[in-house]
């Protein structure tokens, strides 16, 4: 390996003893003997034993050797390098790139707000529920819209997830909508991707040439005559050729037609002194309805594509007061805990899926919670004057550019009489295509080529884009690459530039108040103090793989080479990347031993829509177009019947019956799919299954023996097999799913493959599928060619499914864990997972029945539920707490002992889902099981505990009831909100004899129900 001289790393590997251990595995070789004999094993590949031999994997995935710290480092660096990043870039085209204040990194490598999950336990997860709080406020601010959600993935989904807002939101069943074609054609290709084989239809209305915008007085013939069924009309302000739409006629057309006014923004450009807030647009300024946009940059540099920010927004005011209720996505509102302190938790859950099912707004899950928390910071940071400076400085470059590029002959505005703010096209005298690669070789990224846009245009159009992070000598060479390549400018030319009209613009300051950086420094450190972390000990979420994110893999998402390069770049400059891009789909292919894969799906969810759209193409490619029904256990993921019904699969019941949609199939007494109603199911719908979905290991932590029966029986029935694959962690290695019959699979990135989970994301996801299935795959597949790597079109491809590349970011992170791995990594990663929670369900299973009822052929994987013993339940019972309410509590007593809750009352209303990971070593886990012992000590003793945990948080339990009676989602900001400090902090209660946890417990609780007389 050759050595090329290193950037420090900005922490010391050696004192993090997790980072430094091979495999990020700490457990030392005796602690895993240790635990193996306790379970009468002595080799970790025992504990797979009871699967089915035709399943296994013979040999370990292809990886290549594990690297040692320093070679990862040393590697990971020199892969950036093979990016080419310019000098000087005028890329943008909907993913501009701005100066990112120095307090996102800050807040970046917070861990505590990093690694959280998403904060289903309020009184643990104030930091995050309080930044992602500060998100919604900040948007809400700039944007007018009272409500926004924290948050979609990208912009273009978010457009989709508003298309189906809108119908749903139509009182009269209305589902057709009027697309602008000055929406970003990336945009466009998701919702056509997402919108086919659904109920929602859509036209796109093509632009002016003249103009580049799409004049009303065409818009409007069309949107009358299609006025009955019209549900809404989607409008970009800046559209994709830089000019701005007429906003306030488009919202007036829309509303006096009864649809819905959807609005495509930047709240880049909403700041003081920019274009005209959304909550405003209309002749009576009544503001559009629905908000979609993108907020990457705010936060983030490019990272190739993404993470992603996608904006949502609602209006919640007096002449909208339930429009909230049809919105996707995660809300956080105010609250007040026992005591009335103020506080934060989610609101409006019962939209989502993990309550309502194939009933749920949305299927999204895992969405990109972190990126907002970073947009939060960074427009703190900026602050009311940062935020017009980043605006007008965007405009302002744009302005002396275009004066002197409109000097060179024959370079023209392409849309001379349109207004634009800091984007514009040039029609040139020459190819835009040569120019752009002959500023490639100058180091320069010029811009984007887009002619094909616009109807007429003869290849000769570029679009160059502006932001605060042009220099004037940046300025000085663009007009200098000009000046060479077409033609010395005139100075004597006259230039004259449209106008901005006034009513385009933003008439009031947007009030953002200013802080200076140690003060919100200090501010977010206190945030995060008030979540916990995987990084300190074992986070138990059952279903949600806690386990550790290295250090290094940060590092190596955000070194340069791989964080500032645009998706839109030169391929030939992007080799790094690519080259990434290319290895991953390479190792996936071995891990999963399926022959193809895609890397664009962003989260676990999208790759099921994904997997699910891919079904659809297959069907319809085969002249198969009756498939109606998709079968799914009982016991799954939310997101799993929510997606069907996203993926066109809408439930259709009479009575008890399902006519179509989603069918439940039953779980047998050992946890297991029942395959005596798998096969009523089968004679029943006969001819008619697209699919079915599986999550295996499944959601009790059992791996579904039968799966492979299964899978034979569902394709001699011509339907296809979707395999959730959440709990991967439990057999990546072991388990070769081209045997088991799997045509779709995910990876969840951000269980499995250590992606931080942010406080509620941002995911990723990989989706490998069968021979069948690779012909439709979504985006672009990166092959290895002559001319290095490039992109490729699978043949019959469902379309994008997010804009660009996926969350290219994550790519970077989960491809640098998998060289950490290596070709012994991957098993025995998973296999200490397995361990791990095979020993800690050993420990408990004298105290705690396990739900379902463990059989000899269903030992737990990765996870396990427990529960609490009957004689448990009745002293509870005596003490006045029902079963039904018993659970909920318990979990929040391991608050008290500094962990995070296990996953409560899922798939088991009265289960407790654990999964400890390969992430910790058997002290650890051995001073975990003794805590949840003396859990059940305690409340045997105290049951009355349980009326006032936690108490050592922050804040006591958070009355949600009242939260969700009277919600507030967001604010004008006028100072920093009061943060509460922890009554006794997580790293203090580590370090605490167990025993003295308890009679702090004894104390504490007995001191509440003291003061509640
Ligand atoms: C079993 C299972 N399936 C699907 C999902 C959804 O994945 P994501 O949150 O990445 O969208 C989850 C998430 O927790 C899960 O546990």
């Amino acid at each position: 390996m050759s050595h090329t001289t290193l950037p420090p790393l900005p922490y010391d590997p050696t004192t993090l003893p997790r980072e430094t251990a091979r495999h990020y595995i700490p457990a030392t070789d005796q602690e895993l003997q240790a635990m193996l004999g306790a379970l009468g094993l002595s080799q970790l590949d025992e504990l797979f034993a009871h699967i089915p031999m035709p399943a296994r994997m013979v040999d370990p995935p292809d990886l290549p050797e594990e690297l040692g710290y320093a070679d990862l480092y040393q590697h990971v660096v020199a892969q950036s390098q093979k990016n080419r990043l310019p000098d000087m870039t005028f890329l943008g085209d909907g993913l501009p790139h701005y100066r990112v204040p120095d307090l996102v990194p800050f807040v970046a490598g917070l861990r505590e707000l990093m690694t959280a999950y998403t904060p289903y336990q309020p009184e643990r997860s104030q930091g995050t529920l309080m930044t992602q709080w500060l998100y919604q406020c900040c948007l809400a601010m700039l944007t007018g819209f009272e409500a926004i959600n924290a948050s979609q993935y990208d912009r273009a989904t978010a457009l989709v997830e508003a298309l189906y807002t809108a119908a749903r939101l139509s009182r009269q069943g209305r589902t057709h909508f009027l697309l602008l074609g000055s929406l970003w054609p990336q945009d466009l290709e998701v919702v056509h991707t997402l919108l086919t084989g659904t109920r929602l239809t859509y036209e796109i209305v093509p632009i002016d040439p003249e103009r580049g915008t799409v004049p009303l007085a065409v818009l409007e013939p069309q949107a009358v005559a299609q006025a009955d069924g019209l549900a809404g009309i989607a409008f970009p302000q800046v559209n994709s050729l830089g000019c701005l739409e007429d906003v306030d006629g488009l919202t007036e057309l829309a509303h006096r037609l009864g649809a819905r006014a959807i609005v495509v923004t930047d709240p880049m450009l909403l700041a003081t002194g920019g274009l005209k807030a959304p909550g405003t647009f209309g002749a009576e300024g009544e503001g559009a309805d629905i908000l979609v946009g993108e907020a990457q940059h705010l936060a983030i540099p490019p990272h190739y594509g993404g993470p992603g920010l996608g904006v949502f927004g609602m209006r919640y005011n007096a002449a909208h007061q339930q429009d909230i209720r049809q919105a996707p996505g995660r809300f956080v509102g105010d609250a007040q805990d026992e005591a009335g302190r103020p506080a934060k938790v989610m609101v409006l859950s019962t939209r989502e899926q993990h309550i309502r099912r194939h009933k749920a707004t949305s299927n999204i899950c895992t969405n990109q919670g972190f990126v907002a928390t970073l947009a939060a910071a960074a427009i703190l940071a900026r602050g009311e004057e940062g935020m017009r400076k980043a605006c007008m400085q965007a405009r302002a470059n744009a302005l002396t550019a275009a004066r002197g590029l409109l000097q060179v002959p024959g370079v023209s505005l392409a849309f001379p009489e349109t207004p634009f703010w800091n984007t514009l096209v040039l029609a040139l005298p020459c190819s835009s295509a040569s120019l752009v690669e002959t500023a490639r070789q100058r180091r320069m990224h010029l811009g984007v080529d887009v002619s094909s846009r616009i109807p007429g245009s003869g290849g000769n159009h570029l679009l160059l884009s502006f932001s605060d992070l042009q220099e004037p000598e940046h300025l000085e060479q663009l007009g200098a690459l000009f000046a060479e390549a077409i033609g010395t400018p005139r100075a004597e030319a006259a230039v004259s530039l449209p106008e901005v009209p006034a009513a385009f613009l933003r008439r009031e300051s947007v009030g953002l108040p200013t802080w200076d950086y140690e003060p919100l420094q200090a501010f977010f450190t206190s945030l995060s103090e008030q979540n916990i972390s995987p990084d300190r000990t074992c986070y138990p979420l059952g279903s949600c793989t806690m386990k550790y994110n290295p250090y290094i893999n940060e590092v190596a998402a955000a070194l340069p080479g791989f964080a500032h390069l645009h998706p839109d770049a030169p391929w030939a400059d992007a080799q790094g990347t690519l080259e990434v891009l290319y290895t991953i789909q390479e190792y996936f292919k071995a891990i999963t031993g399926l022959p193809a894969v895609t890397t664009q799906p962003v989260a676990g969810a999208q790759g099921e829509l994904v997997g699910l759209k891919m079904f659809q193409a297959y069907h319809r490619s085969r002249g198969d177009m009756q498939r109606d029904i998709v079968l799914i256990p009982h016991s799954a993921h939310g997101t799993n019947p929510a997606t069907a019904t996203m993926a066109g699969f809408e439930t259709v019941q009479r009575g008890a019956e399902t006519l179509s949609g989603v069918v439940e199939i039953n779980a047998g007494s050992n946890g297991q799919i029942a395959m005596d109603h798998l096969c009523q199911l089968l004679d029943r719908y006969r001819g008619r299954i697209a699919g079915i979905m599986i999550t295996n290991p499944n959601t009790s932590g059992v791996f579904e023996r039968h799966f492979a029966d299964i899978a034979a029986l569902i394709h001699a029935e011509g339907g296809l097999v979707y395999m959730d694959g959440a709990n991967m962690n439990a057999i990546a290695g072991w388990v070769n799913l081209s045997a088991l019959g799997v045509d779709a699979v995910h990876n969840n990135n951000h269980k499995t493959w250590t992606i931080p989970h942010g406080g509620g994301g941002p995911g990723d996801a990989i989706v490998a599928v069968s021979e069948r299935l690779a012909p439709f795959l979504p985006g672009v597949q990166v092959v290895r060619s002559g001319r290095g790597y490039t992109l490729q079109h699978p043949p019959q491809s469902i379309g994008s499914v997010h804009r660009h590349f996926g969350n290219v970011g994550h790519k970077i992170r989960a491809y640098t864990y998998l060289r950490a791995l290596g070709r012994e990594g991957v098993r025995r990663m998973s296999a200490v997972a397995v361990l791990a929670a095979r020993y800690l369900h050993h420990r408990l299973k004298p105290h705690f029945p396990t739900l379902p009822q463990e059989t000899p052929d269903s030992p737990r994987m990765h996870e396990f539920i427990i529960t609490l013993p009957e004689a448990t339940f009745e002293t509870l019972e005596a003490a006045g707490i029902s079963r039904a309410r018993a659970i909920g509590p318990f979990g929040k007593l391991f608050l008290d002992f500094g962990y995070h809750a296990p996953t409560v009352s899922f798939p088991e209303a009265q289960g407790l889902m654990i999964e400890p990971t390969e992430s910790y070593t058997k002290a650890e886990l051995d001073r975990f099981a003794d805590s949840i012992i003396l859990m059940l000590h305690l409340v045997h003793e105290q049951p009355t505990i349980l009326h006032t945990v936690p108490h050592f948080t922050p804040v006591d339990r958070i009355d949600d009831v009242s939260a969700n009676k009277h919600v507030v989602v967001s604010a004008r900001l006028t100072t920093l909100p009061q943060v509460l400090p922890n009554r006794i902090a997580p790293d203090q209660l580590a370090q605490m004899p167990l025993e003295a946890i308890a009679e702090a417990i004894r104390t504490a609780s007995a001191a509440k129900l003291q003061g509640r007389r």
